[in-house]
């Protein structure tokens, strides 16, 4: 795509067509239409998998649009009012009460975050069922994975945002686990606080951060995520290149442009289904019972007062399950710092993919009993691990039994040892990837999509 020279516009003599003519001479509308929308050629056997690109576009602007209003009227001061409300919470609670439109703004917005992540997961889950991650696309995924990075901590620093007892407490949480870093975790810490404790100068920070810096650089990694894409072309459900069988004029066989086949016929009717059912949520259902927005954060953040329980909205929690399944100090180094490794690592590792997998058939259509096998019980397990991070440790499944004793039979029924096995799962699954993609029987892949 990148070496065609697209001619510029030619007017028809309309005054329209006079400005287009002026505009294309001094910016490049045409080739960025062209290369991009009217002449990508995209394989023309989409299906549904393919809806969550364009979907996670849509929620992204949700999320920059209500974020603008919001900050409008939002205040970021930790300090407390007259009636010894803080000044953020209460600033939250007038946008929703007094401002209007406030509570459909404030409910898109945190809901949009929840939507946000099921998109992305669905997204990235795509990638995985058809090889979307292996050669030419390399760049394409790692692009994706500092995508999710940025939208962790997006979601993360908007969270102390409200300064409801869950933003308070969660953010103490997981800032203290950055203190067990080796040699620069305490000074680490202390910079991401601004102080030695969570305090107003760590909610100034974190809004900075959450409306300047981090909404840059994930728009920047966005444009380069689908500049990478668009040099190398997307892959499709059947895991071949279109490239590979051309015509004389160079134009994929089994490819339609994007626009208007893929624009009109399939990504506009998603983003309406999607909006619905997203319109029903934030109308009806804002909270999410508890997931979405978790009940304890309607509560003013009160440092002398710990919630009984803290735990981080659902997102997160799978990652969170792998931080608290490390319980023990082994190879001289303790169980916390374990439990970030295992945190961060969940993340990391996922950039690796494009080269952990050595299977000759990229689409799950093609590959062997052994991918579907692993891939399957991989996606219980992180749903498993999700659930588990909702709860408390030592959640039993016969009963809840909160502050009683260690016994054996009880760990074993405990969700503890389930996080744990899945946890190791989650790890060995990536790690032996090597050897297991290699000796999986795959089916032969066709040379052309198939498509009926
Ligand atoms: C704000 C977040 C994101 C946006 C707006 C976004 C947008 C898009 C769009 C529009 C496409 C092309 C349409 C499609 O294939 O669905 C795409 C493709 C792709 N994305 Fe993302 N993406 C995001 C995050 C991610 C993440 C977190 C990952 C993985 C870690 C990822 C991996 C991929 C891959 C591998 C493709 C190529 C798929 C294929 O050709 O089969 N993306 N993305």
């Amino acid at each position: 795509m990148a070496n065609i020279v697209y001619p510029k516009y030619q007017s028809d003599g309309s005054r329209l067509g006079n400005l287009l003519e002026w505009v294309d001479a001094r910016f490049p509308a045409t080739s960025l239409w062209k290369a991009h929308l009217s002449e990508y050629y995209a394989p023309k056997n989409f299906n549904f998998w393919y809806f969550f690109g364009s979907i996670a576009i849509v929620v992204l602007i949700i999320q920059f649009v209500t974020g603008i209003f919001l900050v409008m009227n939002y205040i970021p001061d930790g300090t407390l009012n007259a009636s010894g409300i803080p000044v953020a919470f209460a600033s939250v609670e007038y946008i929703v009460r007094e401002v209007p439109g406030g509570w459909i703004i404030r409910n898109m917005h945190s809901t949009g975050a929840s939507a946000f992540f099921i998109v992305i997961y669905l997204h990235m889950f795509r990638g995985m069922l058809y090889g979307s991650y292996r050669k030419p696309r390399e760049l394409v995924w790692i692009f994706g994975v500092l995508i999710f990075l940025c939208l962790m901590a997006a979601a993360f620093m908007g969270y102390l945002l409200p300064w409801g007892q869950m933003s308070f407490w969660g953010a103490q949480v997981i800032i203290n686990l950055f203190s067990a870093i080796p040699f620069v975790g305490e000074d680490l810490s202390l910079l991401i606080r601004g102080d030695y404790v969570i305090s107003a100068a760590t909610l100034n920070r974190f809004f900075s951060l959450h409306v300047c810096a981090v909404p840059l650089a994930l728009l920047g990694l966005v444009v380069a995520h689908i500049l990478a894409l668009h040099e190398v072309g997307s892959n499709n459900p059947d895991g071949v290149e279109i490239k590979k069988h051309v015509n004389e004029k160079g134009i994929p066989l089994d490819g339609v442009p994007f626009h208007p086949q893929y624009t009109i016929g399939h990504d506009l009717p998603a983003a309406v289904i999607f909006l619905f059912f997203f319109s029903v949520v934030v109308f009806f259902w804002p909270e999410g019972g508890g997931y979405f927005q978790e009940y304890n954060n309607f509560l003013p953040a009160d440092s002398m007062k710990t919630p009984p329980h803290i735990a981080p909205v659902w997102y997160f929690t799978p990652f969170y399950s792998m931080l608290r399944a490390m319980v023990w100090n082994f190879f001289w180094i303790d169980a916390k710092l374990w439990g970030v490794i295992a945190m961060g690592g969940g993340v990391v590792i996922l950039a690796f993919l494009p080269w952990l997998d050595r299977s000759p058939a990229k689409s799950i259509r093609y590959r062997g009993p052994i991918f579907k096998t692993l891939l399957t019980i991989f996606v219980i397990g992180f749903l498993i691990l999700g659930f588990l991070g909702t709860k408390v440790p030592g959640y039993y499944f016969f009963g809840y039994t909160p502050g009683e004793g260690f016994s054996p039979l009880k760990y074993l029924l405990s969700g503890d040892l389930i996080a744990q096995i899945f946890t190791v799962y989650y790890f060995l699954f990536f790690l032996t990837m090597p050897y297991w993609s290699k000796i999986d029987k795959c089916k032969p892949v066709p040379e052309r999509v198939t498509f009926k």
